[in-house]
C-alpha cells in the first residue's frame, strides 16, 4: 500500500494524519477548502524528510469543498490519476455546526448534515468507483464517538450524522462480506473520542478526556494500519465507554454527557 487519500487535511486529525502517514513512508493526496494551509502542511512534510535524510513523500494537494458533489468526483478521479493508484481513502471531512432542534437555526444543522453525511456520502461513491476499477482499495470512515448515542442540543444533527456514516461504511462491509471484491476492498470505521482539533477547541478546558491531536491521531492511524472493522479511539477510556454510551438508560447517558 503507498498512497492515501485524506478529505479535510487542512487542520485537526487530517493534517496530523497526513504527517504520520508520510512518517510510514506513504504518498498523499491532501484536500480541504483551505488550500494554503495545505501548501504550508506539504512544505512542513518536505522539510521534515529531508532533516532525516529520507526522500520526501509525493504530495498533492487540491482544493475541495465536499458539499460540491460534482468536484468530489472529479477530484479524487485526478488524485487517482495523478498518483497512478489511491490504496486508501480516508472520509475525514467534517463541520461541528449544530443547534438545538426546533430554535430557529436550521441553516447551521443543515449545513452540518449536508457536509458530514451527504458530503461523505459522495465520497463514498466516489472512493468506491475507485476501489471497484482498481478491484482492491481501504476505505476508512471518520465517525465519532458521538454516534454511539443520540445526543442532546448542539450536538443532535453531528450525532446523526456521524451515525449515519458509520451505518454506510457498515452497510458497504456486509455487502462485500463473503464475496471476492470483499477480499480486496476493506472497510474502516473510526469512532474518535475527544481528541485535539479545531473543532473542539472550546471543548479543551472542560474534559479531562482530551488528549493531544498527536496522541489522538497516533491511535487512528495504528487502527487504519491494522485495518480494523470498527474502532474507539484511543481506546482507552473509548473503547470501554462505548458499549456503556450504547445501552445505559437515557437518565445515566445524560450525566455522561
Ligand atoms: N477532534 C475530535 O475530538 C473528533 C471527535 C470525533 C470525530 N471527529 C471527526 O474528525 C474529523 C476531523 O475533524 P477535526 O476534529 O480534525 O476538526 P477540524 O480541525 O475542524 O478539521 C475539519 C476538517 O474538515 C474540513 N472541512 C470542513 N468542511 C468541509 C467542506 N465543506 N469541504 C471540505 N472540507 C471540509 C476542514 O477543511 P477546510 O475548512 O479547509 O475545508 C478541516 O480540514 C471530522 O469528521 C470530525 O467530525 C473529531
Amino acid at each position: 500500500m503507498t498512497s492515501i487519500l485524506i478529505t479535510g487535511a487542512s487542520s485537526g486529525l487530517g493534517a496530523e494524519m497526513a504527517r504520520q502517514f508520510a512518517e510510514l513512508g506513504y504518498d498523499l493526496a491532501l484536500c480541504a477548502r483551505r488550500t494554503d494551509r495545505l501548501e504550508e502542511l506539504s512544505e512542513e512534510i518536505g522539510r521534515e524528510h529531508e532533516g532525516h535524510g529520507h526522500p520526501a513523500p509525493r504530495i498533492v494537494g487540491k482544493a475541495l469543498d465536499v458539499t460540491d458533489h460534482a468536484s468530489v468526483f472529479r477530484v479524487f478521479d485526478e488524485f487517482a490519476d495523478e498518483l497512478g493508484t489511491l490504496d486508501r481513502i480516508v472520509i475525514n471531512a467534517g463541520l461541528g455546526k449544530g443547534a438545538r432542534l426546533g430554535t430557529g437555526r436550521f441553516a447551521a444543522n443543515l449545513e452540518t448534515a449536508m457536509t458530514n453525511f451527504v458530503g461523505a456520502l459522495a465520497q463514498t461513491e466516489a472512493a468506491m468507483e475507485i476501489f471497484r476499477r482498481q478491484q482492491r482499495g481501504h476505505l476508512v470512515m471518520v465517525s465519532s464517538m458521538s454516534a454511539m448515542r443520540g445526543m442532546p442540543s448542539s450536538m443532535t444533527t453531528y450525532a446523526a450524522t456521524k451515525a449515519g456514516v458509520a451505518h454506510l461504511a457498515e452497510g458497504l462491509r456486509t455487502e462485500l462480506y463473503g464475496t471476492p471484491l470483499g477480499k480486496t476492498v476493506k472497510v474502516t470505521v473510526l469512532y474518535p473520542g475527544y481528541i485535539a482539533s479545531e473543532m473542539n477547541e472550546h471543548v479543551e478546558q472542560k474534559t479531562p478526556l482530551m488528549v493531544s491531536t498527536e496522541k489522538g491521531v497516533r491511535a487512528m492511524v495504528a487502527a487504519i494500519e491494522k485495518e480494523v472493522g470498527d474502532a474507539a479511539v484511543p481506546a482507552l477510556p473509548w473503547a470501554g465507554l462505548a458499549p456503556v454510551m450504547k445501552h445505559a438508560p437515557l437518565a445515566v447517558v445524560k450525566r455522561l454527557i
